[in-house]
């Protein structure tokens, strides 16, 4: 990991393409210009970059659809739309000019004012290169930059008042769930019972977090850390103070697949591979 870190760190620093290699596959990325981040938040209120790309794949599958229905008049509504759409890269973003090749549109216009669709749809296929190859060279990591979600500005602050960081927060849950699992085993019943308490309060307590990016949105932290979990939290306490061992181990399996693991699935992961591509952020 610490090979792959210190890769992405020079060729970011640098701008220079780097292929780390590892058997017999390679991956390259490619900084996208600074000037991007005009595109996106918080620079710009929406995702301009973004929703632009979106704009472009539909007018390319509205001008395939209806070159195969020899609509003439339904094509030269899209592709005056492309034309707008597409120029917008280079205009967007100047140091992409070369990444385009706006001449396309033009002849593309006439083959369909012609009704010529092979030659409508061998130009869209030349489009469709100069998408790909951007692509191939700039996604990945743009995504990464603009629009993978950051954990580090969160805090959450406990009963004292006290501000904690997520990873704080982790490092609580984490132990929490060994010191359960280490008492349920070595019959040290009382400790497992605290712990099962400080687990539940962390977990009280990250779910302040989660509208700092689900906005008014409740369902995302019903799912996680909705009824059932404190159902099953609140089983795990009286299922500890009556000694039952395998019942509250059963429990702790239960909590660790539909809290942690359902959470990781969709938040770990992508910050674990951001912070992959972007080591010095
Ligand atoms: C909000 C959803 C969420 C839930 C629920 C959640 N985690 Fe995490 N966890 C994260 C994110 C995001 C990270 C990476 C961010 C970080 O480490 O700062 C992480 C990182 C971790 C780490 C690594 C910490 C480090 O030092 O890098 C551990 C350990 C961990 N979680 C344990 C747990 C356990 C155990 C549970 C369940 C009791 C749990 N997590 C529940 C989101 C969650
Ligand atoms: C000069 C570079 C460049 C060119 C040319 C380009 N794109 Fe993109 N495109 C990007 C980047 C960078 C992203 C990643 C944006 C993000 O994730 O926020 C992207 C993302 C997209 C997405 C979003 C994919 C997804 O579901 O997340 C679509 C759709 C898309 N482009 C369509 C097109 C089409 C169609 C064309 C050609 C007509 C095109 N793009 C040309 C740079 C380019
Ligand atoms: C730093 C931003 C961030 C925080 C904090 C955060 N999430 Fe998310 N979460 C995301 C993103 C981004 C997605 C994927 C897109 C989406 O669904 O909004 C997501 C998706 C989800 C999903 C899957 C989609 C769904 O609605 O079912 C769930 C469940 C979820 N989050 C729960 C939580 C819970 C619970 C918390 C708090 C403990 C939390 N999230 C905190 C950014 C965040």
């Amino acid at each position: 990991m610490k090979f792959i870190s210190i890769f992405f760190l020079v060729f970011l620093v640098s701008g220079v393409v780097i292929s780390p290699v590892h058997a017999g596959n390679s991956i390259s990325l490619d900084a996208p210009p600074a000037s991007l981040a005009k595109w996106y938040k918080p620079a710009n209120k929406r995702q301009v970059w973004l929703h632009t790309m979106f704009k472009l794949r539909r007018e390319m599958q509205a001008i395939a659809e209806y070159a195969e229905q020899h609509d003439r008049p339904g094509m030269e509504k899209w592709i005056a739309r492309l034309e707008k759409n597409y120029n917008k890269i280079a205009e967007m973003v100047p140091e992409w000019e070369k990444e385009i090749k706006p001449r396309l549109l033009p002849e593309l216009k006439m083959f369909a004012e012609k009704g010529d669709t092979a030659r409508v749809k061998k130009t869209l296929e030349m489009i469709q290169r100069t998408c790909d190859d951007c692509h191939s060279d700039y996604q990945p990591l743009v995504t990464a930059m603009y629009r993978s979600p950051h954990y580090d500005d969160i805090k959450v602050k406990d009963a004292k008042g006290v501000a904690h960081s997520i990873e704080d927060n982790m490092e609580e849950l984490s132990r929490s769930v060994n010191r359960i699992l280490i008492a349920l085993e070595d019959g040290h019943n009382a400790v497992a019972l605290k712990a099962s308490q400080s687990l539940a309060t962390y977990l009280e307590l990250l779910g302040e977090s989660c509208n700092s990016c689900h906005k008014n949105d409740p369902h995302p932290r019903e799912r996680i850390l909705g009824k059932e979990t404190q159902q099953r939290l609140e089983s795990l306490q009286a299922n500890i103070k009556k000694g039952k061992v395998k019942d509250s181990q059963k429990l702790m399996g239960e909590i660790g697949v539909s809290v942690c693991a359902r959470c990781h699935n969709t938040h770990r992961i992508v910050y674990d591979l951001r912070n992959a591509l972007l080591p010095n952020e």
